[in-house]
């Protein structure tokens, strides 16, 4: 039985609070946030539960672990109290606001052997895992290019812009779909309600493999979309998070082009048109499945999938993008590993 502590308890905080009050390894033990209405409310649905406004009172009450779901600007200084506390951590995405305050957070859990993990909830999405299968066994032939939309009305950050918030979701997939790790990265946007914080965003992450990957986020569209589409040599996938029942859809579509080394007397290449098919995916929920991973890495002694260095790589890489938003949209390259004593 592990005892949790959360932190945060605005729109995503009470998703970890109902999850571990469901799960019989863990106990839900204690709940800060500085609002108090916020703790009102989970007082009012989970009695049982101890709430308090001061983060100091959930290290020194019996946790064993804590998620901290906060905005960004509070990850690290969060993080690392609870790890000088000994506790396993769980930082919700983007693990920290620089790839400085994560390296330090990754060596300050090694030296305590403590489980740090990052909240990249897609490693644990059943359509996620399904995806990456399917790009693992070439049944889509090779990957031309990935293209993300995550777009909706809000919700506004302060702290962050819409890149910080919303790619560390996108990129994970993209990283799990190509096991590979791009070589640059290049990003524009603008920001319309406030100018200071850029609202809609455009990255661009080129792989290896010459695989391209455009990733476009916004707050300020009129629709909801969480679609993630796969163009491959054979075949092309299409993958809505925001469906309930028909998340990935597989077109048998492509294009023969002519190999005859004459191309232009064979010239257009001609196009297929296939069977779509809809696989079934298991409907777990994946912030469920987060947690149970990170109650058996506790329990077990075990390496999250999503563990600090995984959480490093999105900071690195939204860093770089950072660096490209503000110089014009200029490809920037990525740092190899950074050093971790
Ligand atoms: N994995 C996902 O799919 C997903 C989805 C949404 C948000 N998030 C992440 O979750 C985190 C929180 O996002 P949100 O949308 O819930 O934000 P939010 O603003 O709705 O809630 C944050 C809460 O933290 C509280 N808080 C702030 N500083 C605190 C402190 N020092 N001590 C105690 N409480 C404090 C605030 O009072 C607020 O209730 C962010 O890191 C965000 O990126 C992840």
């Amino acid at each position: 039985m592990v005892n949790m502590g959360i932190v945060g308890c605005g729109y995503w905080g009470p998703k970890y609070v109902r999850n571990f009050h469901e799960m019989a390894e863990a106990n839900l033990t204690m709940v800060c946030d500085l609002e108090e209405d916020r703790l009102e409310q989970v007082r009012r649905q989970y009695p049982y539960v101890a709430t308090t406004t001061d983060f100091g009172d959930l290290l020194k009450g019996g946790v064993d672990a804590v998620v901290i779901a906060t905005p960004v600007s509070s990850h690290y200084r969060l993080a690392r109290e609870a790890l000088l506390h000994n506790k396993h951590v769980l930082v919700e995405k983007p693990i920290t606001a620089s790839s400085k305050e994560a390296v330090d957070l990754i060596e300050l859990a090694e030296k305590r052997n403590r489980v740090l993990m990052a909240g990249h909830t897609y490693d644990y999405h059943p359509a996620v895992d399904f995806l990456r299968q399917l790009v693992k066994s070439g049944e889509l032939g090779e990957v031309y290019y990935i293209n993300a939309a995550r777009l909706n009305l809000g919700l506004f950050r302060t702290d962050v812009n819409v890149m910080w918030d919303l790619a560390p979701h996108d990129i994970c997939i993209v990283l799990a779909l190509l096991d590979a790790e791009p070589i640059t990265v290049s990003a524009r946007g603008s920001g319309h309600i406030d100018p200071a914080v850029y609202d809609v965003a455009y990255l661009e992450l080129r792989f290896p493999s010459e695989t391209l990957a455009h990733l476009h986020m916004s707050w300020l569209d009129p629709c909801k979309v969480r679609q993630i589409t796969i163009v491959g040599s054979k075949k092309m996938v299409v993958f809505d998070d925001a469906s309930e029942a028909e998340k990935i859809r597989i077109y048998d579509k492509g294009i023969a082009v002519p190999t005859d080394g004459n191309n232009f007397g064979t010239w257009p290449p001609s196009y297929r048109y296939g069977d779509v098919t809809i696989p079934f995916i298991a409907n777990a929920e994946p912030l469920k499945l987060e947690c149970s991973h990170l109650l058996q890495c506790i329990t077990e002694g075990k390496r999250p999938r999503s563990d600090g260095r995984a959480g490093l790589k999105i900071v690195n890489i939204l860093e770089a993008a950072n660096r490209s938003l503000l110089n014009g949209g200029g490809r920037e390259e990525l740092p190899s590993a950074i050093a971790i004593a």
